[in-house]
């Protein structure tokens, strides 16, 4: 699976923010421990006082009355167990409960210390140690104050969550903002890979950088040194290929003269005759071959610029139609126009000549003599639309798209070069239009449609029939 730079970065940011919100977050939590554990110690201290505070003397003996304040401190909402151990210095219990563990070292001054009970409960203890005096005499008796912890546990929840929500918080918020602080500002380069992959191959324009980051410059400079390189590569073929097409052009036409002449002095050898016919058919038909070549050279080296005039489409179709009666009518077919008033499109006049002649010329070569062909163009609100229809063999389905390949052809048993539709697409893409190819109605014959864009001059008059130069 391809990576993807948006989730690489996003790990980039929240990898490091998550960890410095766990180490904030356990930090807070030594904080809340802390807190809370004082707060239970000096409660603890608190009770143990006001208890070894009650201890007195009564009748040359200590005795002492644990008073309902010491116990009060603890009351809560957990309700946690208490428990508290008052022993003099002979180890005689004065109250409280027996199995309450001594601290280590006893002392004046009270000490906090976790410790367990005997029936395994855990428990925080204060310890300390009090000297009474009476009449020469000196008692030390040991208060002990302990208690579960529920309350404390509770109170480190309190004391924490406000923390943690902020953290998750912040947490959750940079991961949005990241997404979509990402999402935002990748977009042009979304925008850079749309644009490059929406070019079709001939499309050999540098990219625009302007509205790119100016970390990304640096890649659309490679990328449009290497579109420079790759246009002056095509350009150089393209030229080769019209160089050669050109200069073939001169000998072939010396070729057909002389052997044109050769075939006016041998009129009585018969073979010879023949031959001189065939070398006449394989001339001609290099020459056709030249000829598309070196207008498909010329229309694949059209400039943006050189195809964006205005052609009047009436007149190049009424020149065409001209050009190519003879033909029709040599094949007994009827050949016939619809064509909507003043119809203007973007292109170049030559190359759109060219484009309505090898449909036109493929429509009256593929259809058997007795068919129909029908030149129909139609404007709508942004395009006009060229059609040339005929109720020949057709093309099947499958050989449909094939058919623009350059020297791509159905049957081989007519004569043809195989790149008149090659032509007529790369025109057609030129110009800023496409071309499909369907069947006719009822499946029969073909419908060769070309979309050209409106051009620029072209006014704008209401549709009307106009059924004019049918011939044959
Ligand atoms: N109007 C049509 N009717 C039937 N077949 C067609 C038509 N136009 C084109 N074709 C088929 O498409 C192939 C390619 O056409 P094209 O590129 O003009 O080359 P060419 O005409 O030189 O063979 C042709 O060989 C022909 O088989
Ligand atoms: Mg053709």
């Amino acid at each position: 699976m391809p990576v993807s730079l948006r989730h690489r970065l996003l790990w980039w940011l929240l990898l490091p923010l998550a960890a410095v919100v766990c180490a904030s977050g356990m930090m807070s939590y030594r904080t809340a421990q802390t807190t809370a554990d004082l707060m239970q110690d000096n409660a603890l201290v608190s009770s143990a006082r006001i208890i070894g505070e009650d201890i007195d003397w009564e009748d040359g003996d200590v005795s002492v009355q644990i008073p309902p304040a010491a116990l009060e401190l603890f009351e809560s909402e957990e309700r946690d167990n208490v428990f508290y151990r008052v022993e003099t210095g002979g180890h005689r219990l004065l109250s409280g409960t027996p199995d309450l563990p001594f601290p280590r070292k006893p002392s004046h001054v009270p000490t906090p210390y976790d410790t367990t009970l005997a029936d395994g409960r855990s428990v925080r203890a204060v310890a300390y140690v009090r000297d009474l005096y009476d009449s020469g005499r000196t008692e030390q008796v040991t208060v002990i104050v302990a208690k579960t912890e529920a309350s404390r546990d509770a109170l480190i929840g309190q004391l924490l969550r406000p923390h943690l929500f902020g953290e998750v918080l912040t947490l959750l918020l940079a991961m949005l903002f990241v997404y979509l602080g990402l999402t935002f500002e990748l977009r042009p380069l979304m925008q850079l890979k749309d644009d490059v992959a929406g070019r079709n191959p001939s499309q050999l324009e540098p990219i625009r950088a302007d509205r790119l980051h100016f970390e990304l410059r640096p890649i659309v400079d490679a990328i449009n040194q290497c579109v420079a390189r790759m246009r002056e590569q095509a350009t150089v073929q393209r030229q080769f290929i019209s160089d050669a097409a050109h200069q073939l052009r001169t000998p072939l036409t010396l070729i057909d003269a002389q052997i044109q002449f050769a075939r006016q002095r041998n009129t009585a050898d018969a073979p010879l005759v023949e031959a001189l016919a065939g070398m006449q058919r394989s001339s001609r038909r290099m020459s056709r071959l030249t000829d598309k070549l070196l207008l498909l050279a010329q229309a694949e080296s059209a400039t943006p610029s050189a195809v964006r005039g205005c052609v009047d489409l009436v007149a190049v179709i009424a020149s065409v139609l001209e050009e190519l009666i003879v033909f029709a009518q040599s094949r007994h077919i009827d050949l016939g126009a619809e064509l909507d008033d003043a119809l203007y499109v973007s292109g170049d006049e030559t190359l759109t000549t060219a484009l309505v002649t090898n449909l036109v010329d493929n429509a009256l070569r593929y259809t058997q003599p007795g068919g129909c062909v029908t030149v129909v163009a139609r404007r709508s609100e942004t395009a006009v639309r060229l059609q040339v229809i005929d109720n020949g063999p057709g093309i099947p389905a499958h050989a449909r798209a094939r058919v623009f390949e350059r020297f791509y052809r159905v049957s081989n048993g007519t004569e043809g070069t195989g790149l008149g539709l090659a032509i007529v697409r790369e025109i057609a893409h030129r110009q800023g239009g496409s071309i499909s190819l369907d069947a006719g109605e009822g499946g029969v014959g073909l419908i060769a449609s070309v979309d050209l864009r409106l051009g620029r001059a072209g006014p704008a008059s209401g549709p009307f029939d106009v059924d004019s130069r049918r011939a044959a």
